[in-house]
């Protein structure tokens, strides 16, 4: 018998016991052991779980416990959870955990713990809630070089700009919602803001460059800037507005970005819906492949979680080969070099002739055309730039019109 514990009873964590006690046959039929929960560790009270006896607000209990080999981490932030999975690799226990925080933040660090010990860290439920991502890059994908990485991989944005879109709720109240159906993170700031696609973004060029890329190296912008005029004239161009994670390699070095970006109706991120994530993974030898599913949520992200438990199981005397180095960001190109249109959203009272200085600034710009648009609106498209480049047009453009948004345009 296999005795792991669980730390945290969350969200995820309650649905983590949950398929362990429902599927406790099969899981043991395919792992050849029972797996035990044999303490879950909270600092509230869940008189009504059918393992209520076996919870503990304790680390001790767990640490102390030789009897564990694996835990299981979804507690979810830095703190206490960063100290508390050391402290396990270190005694010699293999870590699962969902906490894509604790892997951008601490990755490098913790595999290499893992790999002195000779336990394993998997954390495959971080990326993508039920959508198996980390293996397959890892694995199935070995033998590739892979060029670039497209994705909507934080499900609450996905399921607010959808919900604006099409039942015209307000921003608050499909973020509501969200938090609601346990989408959200505890502080959703990390949704909206794009750090938590970030965060997903920062692990998978980690894993597939091997080298640890550290979100405070990578441009992230959020949501909250996007408005409903904007999400329209995306419509209008032929797209949608999506929350789109991008890493690609540009030589032996990566661009990788978390922003808002037009895309258009031909490529399949477009139709992502609700809280659903989708990858689009190119590889040289590959060609493109597509990963998608539920990207959030208790039982999809529980899944991916015991699905690492049982990996442990089948590999407890033997390391899964995971593994990148440490980074300092070196290997990241600024995001002022990356080339993309870009829409922009202009108010003038002449818009013809605030079209006219905006080819004269960008070179030919495309115009896009909305039903009952406002009078002294204009937005266009520009041609490809880099940012750097478009953001001293725009200051030019700024000082004769009045500039309402600009949004770049996906090159998936
Ligand atoms: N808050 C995250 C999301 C949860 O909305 O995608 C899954 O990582």
């Amino acid at each position: 018998m296999i005795q792991i514990a669980v730390m945290g009873h969350g969200v995820v964590g309650s649905g983590v016991t949950e398929i362990l006690l429902k599927h406790a046959d099969k899981i043991a039929e395919k792992v050849n052991e029972e797996v035990c929960i044999k303490k879950v560790l909270d600092l509230r009270e869940f008189p009504d779980s059918p393992i209520a006896d076996r919870f503990t607000k304790d680390f001790n209990d767990i640490i102390s416990d030789d009897e564990i080999s694996i835990v299981v981490e979804v507690m979810g932030g830095l703190k206490p959870a960063y100290d508390f999975v050391k402290q396990c690799l270190e005694n010699g226990k293999s870590v699962v955990t969902s906490n894509k925080e604790l892997v951008a933040a601490k990755g490098a660090e913790l595999l290499k713990i893992a790999e002195e010990k000779n336990v394993n860290f998997l954390f495959e439920a971080s990326v993508g809630g039920a959508i198996p991502i980390i293996r397959p890059l890892h694995q199935c994908l070995a033998a590739n070089d892979i060029e670039k990485i497209n994705g909507i991989l934080n499900g609450t944005t996905n399921f607010i700009l959808n919900k604006m879109i099409n039942d015209n709720m307000s921003f608050e109240d499909a973020l509501d919602l969200a938090q609601d159906k346990g989408y959200a993170e505890r502080d959703p700031s990390a949704d909206i803001e794009g750090h938590d696609a970030c965060r997903k973004i920062c692990i998978l060029a980690s894993l597939v460059y091997g080298t640890h890329v550290y979100p405070d190296s990578v441009h992230t912008e959020g949501i909250t800037k996007v408005t409903l005029t904007d999400v329209e004239y995306a419509q209008a161009w032929g797209g949608a507005v999506k929350l789109i994670a991008s890493a690609r390699k540009n030589g032996d070095k990566q661009e990788i970005i978390v922003a808002p970006m037009f895309v258009s109706n031909d490529c399949q991120l477009s139709n992502v819906d609700g809280v659903y994530n989708e990858l689009l993974v190119r590889g040289d030898s590959s060609g493109s492949i597509g990963f998608y599913g539920r990207g959030a949520g208790k039982l999809p992200t529980a899944s991916a979680v015991v699905a690492d438990v049982m990996d442990c199981v089948l590999h407890k005397d033997k390391r899964r080969s995971i593994m990148w180095k440490d980074g300092n960001g070196e290997n990241v190109i600024p995001y002022e070099n990356y080339v993309n249109a870009m829409y922009v959203l202009v108010n003038a009272e002449d818009t013809s002739a605030a079209f006219a200085k905006a080819n004269e600034i960008f070179g030919e710009c495309e115009k896009i055309a909305m039903n009952g648009a406002a009078d002294n609106e204009l937005a266009f498209v520009t041609p490809e730039l880099a940012y750097s480049d478009f953001s001293a047009k725009y200051e030019k453009l700024a000082q004769v019109a009045d500039v309402k948004s600009a949004i770049r345009i996906a090159k998936i």
